[in-house]
């Protein structure tokens, strides 16, 4: 093949940290410089973005990506953990409640846009919990955002894990400059942060700020010491439990149950987007005067219209399932399908992140291989969410992939197989951009062709052996969780 330099090799590089701060004085033709970059991605089909589902977010699904193609793929890109958003009880919920309450909330909760089901969703928390008080928002984000905007004045101070969601980044930006990020999980650079604060300033709050289960590390802090350290300088802890709360921990509650702290945490923050079938969020505390505070000071609770009346259904529905037996089966095949994912991928060469949760995040590393590993996915029928900097480091792309309950074990050991095959034809489309021995014309010819040149870096491997080191694992786990 003749050499070529491919000018669209640029499609590999980049990020959307590059257009975040835009030069030029017109706010609208500035743009146009994300937008060609995007365009370039999308012409070398690079743009893993903005996807559609034809029939919502089922395991396995019909999608359409952002140009519009349609293709069937196993689906890991969803957030449904327990396979709450199908379910038969949940939605008969929703249809009986639109047929009694209508389909909008019509005001904010600061007015009249409670419904009893609202009140009652609240008070359902607030006792799964064990605290004594909960405001509910429109979504997870605005919770987040909306509790720390809504407690932190510009004079106050805000501790965060460096690698804190984005409402809650946001959230610190939007109340203070006094924003002190300490390195991820450490609670000693939390401690000299704290320390440092308190020498200078006895006088103002200080909001210590983390996650109990980080979505793209899947790792969780010490909930208890930060607490306590909280405390030794006078400061609040408030805890975002958006992803392991239903689904993990003994009876659902997530790591402030696993580590005791249920009802300690003096602030807990949630969304029901990933386990509670819907749009949501909340915020859970033990003084009324917080919670009452909150509503009438925390602007996307107060001028932003509540959730739906069948929002709240669903949600308090899907709250008695994952307190029932039914919600510890189904946390029981989350976690066998957890392992079984995590340890295919590790007997396929695969590297993880973290600990055993919903959120397995697969190493690639490199954007441009990454990126290439993700175009082939339509085409083979798995649907995986790439992420890549700035929401991680650079150089530490990975696949985040959310497992379901209702994934089967099929589901599962198709998805690995498919995403080895992709790696390994990635590897190879890769290498051929980078020496020049093909373009983006080119290398779809190389997908089917293995062997002649360059192994890949993953092995490929025959899924017989991956059914059968499945069929290994499975009996292990299932083993492991009947003995407890
Ligand atoms: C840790 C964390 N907090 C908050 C949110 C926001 O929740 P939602 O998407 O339900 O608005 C998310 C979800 O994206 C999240 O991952």
């Amino acid at each position: 093949m003749d050499k070529v330099r491919d000018q669209r090799l640029a499609a590999l590089g980049g990020s959307m940290r590059d257009f975040r701060y835009l030069p030029g004085s017109n706010l609208l033709e500035r743009v146009e410089a994300f937008f060609e970059w995007q365009e370039l991605r999308r012409d070398t089909g690079l743009w893993p973005l903005g996807r559609s589902t034809e029939t919502g977010p089922r395991s396995k699904c019909l999608a359409r990506t952002d140009e519009g193609a349609l293709f069937e793929g196993i689906n890991f890109a969803s957030q449904d953990y327990l396979s709450l958003s199908a379910h038969d009880a949940v939605r008969d919920t929703a249809i009986a409640t639109i047929n009694d309450f209508g389909v909008h909330s019509a005001g904010s909760p600061a007015l009249v846009g409670n419904t009893s089901l609202s009140l009652a969703l609240e008070k359902k928390i607030a006792e799964f919990l064990q605290m004594e008080h909960v405001t509910l928002f429109p979504t997870g984000w605005a919770a987040g955002f909306g509790v720390v905007k809504g407690l932190v004045r510009p004079s106050d101070h805000i501790v965060m894990d460096a690698l804190s969601h984005a409402c809650l980044q946001e959230g610190a930006q939007a109340a203070t400059r006094n924003i002190h990020y300490f390195r991820h999980n450490s609670i000693e650079g939390a401690r000299e942060k704290l320390k440092n604060i308190r020498a200078k300033d006895s006088e103002n709050g200080i909001l210590v700020v983390t996650e109990s289960l980080f979505s793209m590390d899947s790792d969780t802090p010490d909930i208890q010491a930060l607490q306590e350290l909280a405390h030794e300088y006078g400061a609040i802890l408030m805890v975002d439990v958006a992803h392991d709360l239903g689904c993990l921990g003994p009876d659902g509650r997530g790591h402030i149950g696993a580590q005791g702290m249920l009802g300690k945490v003096d602030v807990v923050m949630g969304s029901f987007s990933k386990t509670f079938a819907s749009n949501g969020g909340f915020v859970a505390c033990n003084q009324r005067s917080v919670k009452e505070y909150l509503r009438y000071y925390s602007s996307p609770c107060t001028f932003s219209n509540a959730l739906s009346p069948s929002q709240a259904a669903i949600v308090l529905k899907a709250f008695e399932i994952v307190d029932s037996e039914e919600g510890s089966r189904l946390r029981a095949s989350l976690m066998t399908n957890i392992r079984l994912l995590r340890e295919l991928l590790h007997g396929t060469g695969f590297e993880t992140y973290g600990d055993p949760s919903p959120i397995v995040c697969v190493k690639m590393g490199s954007e441009g291989l990454a990126r290439l590993v993700s175009r082939r996915l339509p085409d083979i029928g798995v649907l995986a969410n790439l992420v890549e900097f700035p929401a991680v480091p650079k150089g530490q792309a990975r696949f985040r992939m959310q497992v379901m309950a209702n994934h089967s074990s099929r589901d599962i050991i198709d998805a690995v197989h498919r995403l080895s095959v992709a790696t390994a034809e990635a590897t190879r489309q890769h290498d051929a951009l980078l020496d020049g021995s093909a373009d983006f014309d080119s290398i779809d010819a190389l997908v089917r062709a293995p062997g002649e040149r360059g192994a890949p870096t993953v092995a490929s491997i025959r899924p017989a052996k991956t059914a059968a080191l499945a069929g290994e694992l499975q009996a292990r786990t299932t083993r492991r969780i009947a003995n407890g």
